[in-house]
């Protein structure tokens, strides 16, 4: 019997490349170049599999193609916007992603990027590389003390979580949040945690607001300028979720006229173009998206989306069904 075809759309770590290559007809892609949306419709029509992830934009309109081959688009990454799901249950696609693995890496960069922004720590680091730094003061570059403070989580779920355990156990932090799910009531207790009826009372009152909701229609803009009006102006926003859940134009008004003091931003709107009046701006410590980016998370996000797509071509139900 012929192996199924394989596509993996991105370079994956090594030992999964050769993981994959032992078990089916796969097409890696070394050069790592991202695919185009033609390439992602002659994909569809070729490959039994797709393993995909968030550089790959599944529109309704690329999934529409005609003489469909594929039966799944396996996602590296817990977040899935990337793949519109609607149409993609409309063609009877399974999509999965890859929860769980990532949580800790992604709660550790969001802490990292919490602490660079309070204390300044980007612009310091340009400071010296600049040749500027003229000697130790007492009042230079001072910035927002992070132990004791409150800390607003928007979005609950798993890496918000881990965000908050840090803040919490770690930095003695209060934590708020806003979710529509109600959260088990053991991590609530664990964490002292306190639900915000509505996201605008977050904002009014926390130090820190950390975005962990999904992308995607339903949360863009969820931060836009009447919101970023509602902060303190001492207040740093974080994203490690997704860029759009941010109206970009919004933040750099709110960074450029000061309304908070700080941001602290993996992910962009139409990444990974950056906006010329962000990177001139001082108040916001800026990284490449690299939440999950360690060794050890990707070779587990690679293994997670294995063990899906062995399930499905075992004719089991995978286990990070999305769709
Ligand atoms: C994730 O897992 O969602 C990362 O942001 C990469 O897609």
């Amino acid at each position: 019997m012929n192996k199924p075809k394989v596509l993996v759309t991105r370079k994956w770590p090594a030992a999964i490349e050769e993981k994959l290559s032992k078990l089916y007809d796969v097409k890696l892609n070394k050069q790592d170049t991202p695919l185009s949306a033609l390439e992602l419709k002659a994909a569809l029509q070729n490959y039994d599999a797709i393993l995909a992830t968030v550089t790959d934009r599944f529109t309704a309109e690329v999934l529409s193609v005609a003489d469909r081959r594929t039966k799944i688009i396996a996602n590296f990454g817990v977040g899935y916007d990337n793949i519109d799901i609607q149409a993609a249950k409309q063609y009877n696609l399974i999509v999965t992603n890859t929860p769980e693995v990532l949580t800790e890496c992604t709660a550790d960069l969001t802490m990292m990027l919490l602490l660079m922004s309070a204390r300044r720590a980007a612009e310091g680091e340009r400071l010296i590389r600049r040749r500027q730094w003229h000697g130790w003061s007492p009042t230079h570059q001072l910035g927002q003390k992070v132990s004791g403070k409150t800390l607003g989580l928007i979005g609950f779920g798993r890496i918000a979580q881990a965000v908050a355990r840090r803040a919490h156990h770690g930095f003695g932090m209060q934590i708020l949040f806003s979710d529509p799910f109600v959260p088990a009531q053991d991590i609530v207790e664990e964490l002292q945690a306190q639900r915000c009826d509505t996201i605008d009372e977050l904002l009014t009152e926390a130090h820190f607001v950390s975005l962990h909701c999904p992308g995607g229609k339903a949360t863009r803009h969820l931060i836009n300028e009447r919101r970023l009006k509602l902060m303190r102006p001492t207040a740093h926003l974080i994203n490690t979720a997704r860029g759009d859940v941010v109206d970009s134009r919004a933040l750099i008004k709110a960074l450029q006229q000061q309304w908070i003091a700080g941001a602290g931003l993996d992910v962009y709107e139409g990444e990974p173009n950056i906006d010329q009046d962000l990177l001139a701006l001082e108040n916001v410590t800026l990284l490449p998206h690299l939440g999950s980016a360690t060794e050890e998370t990707r070779l587990a996000m690679g293994n997670r989306v294995l063990d899906n797509v062995t399930a499905f071509f075992a004719g089991q139900n995978p286990v990070d069904r999305v769709a």
